[in-house]
């Protein structure tokens, strides 16, 4: 039997990901040890789990190079891959937003030249020209995006909401929301079709998993 490889997104996600599988029985035990490895193997039922960068999960389930991935709804906005989106697993609970000053409300539409800093580009510019019909100049960012209206580098910013205290704590507001962000599974189309029933069987017993009221989030 061929290994089926997971890719997780570094970080919190991956966290929650772990105690998920590890209620449907795949051993990822590994992986929650202090350890730099990026790939762990649950030898048992031939599953391969790789760590990397939530923006590069896309990347590695369209290629192939991972069959499955478990990534934000926001990285897969602003990836754009080719994918299927099998289940939302309704943790990383977040939302997309247009943020700034409150006294930007009122303005954002009047605003000629609105300059709009994100690590989220695509998403900020599909937003601004598909809702609103207009073109703004796009500013990419790295992290840290809300410092870019307190400095002046942009009026606004599109980034994630989750408690709002990033935004409260810098004097910002959300001034629009775009739209509610989870985390999602996300399979390779070929693997889908090669490997179906495995993946179907990780599918089921996930949806059971949440139906249970699923981890802690
Ligand atoms: C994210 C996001 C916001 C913050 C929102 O940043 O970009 O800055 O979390 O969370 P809150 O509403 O609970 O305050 P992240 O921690 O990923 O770091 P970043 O600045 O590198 O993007």
């Amino acid at each position: 039997m061929k290994y089926l490889t997971i890719a997780l997104a570094k970080g919190r996600l991956a966290e929650i990901s772990m105690d998920l599988f590890l209620k449907i029985g795949l051993d990822c035990s590994e992986m929650k040890e202090k350890t730099r490895k990026l790939i762990f193997a649950d030898e048992k039922n031939k599953i391969k789990f790789i760590l990397v960068k939530a923006a590069d999960v896309p990347t590695y389930v369209e290629y192939g190079a991972a069959d499955i991935g478990i990534v934000g709804k926001d990285t897969l906005l602003q990836e754009g891959r080719n994918l299927y989106e099998m289940i939302d697993l309704g943790f990383g609970q977040c939302r997309m937003c247009v943020c700034g000053p409150l006294a930007m409300k009122d303005k954002l539409d009047s605003i000629n030249d609105l300059r709009v800093a994100s690590k989220f580009t695509n998403v900020a510019r599909s937003y601004f020209f598909n809702e609103k019909g207009r073109t703004v100049e796009i500013i990419t960012l790295q992290g840290s995006v809300e410092l870019a209206p307190l400095v002046g580098l942009s009026e606004v910013i599109v980034d994630i909401v989750e408690t709002g205290k990033t935004l409260r704590e810098n004097g910002l507001d959300v001034l629009e929301t775009i739209c509610d962000i989870s985390a999602r599974f996300v399979v390779n189309r070929v693997s889908m079709k090669m490997e179906r029933e495995r993946i179907l069987d990780i599918v089921q017993k996930l949806k059971g998993v949440l139906a249970e009221g699923g981890v802690e989030n």
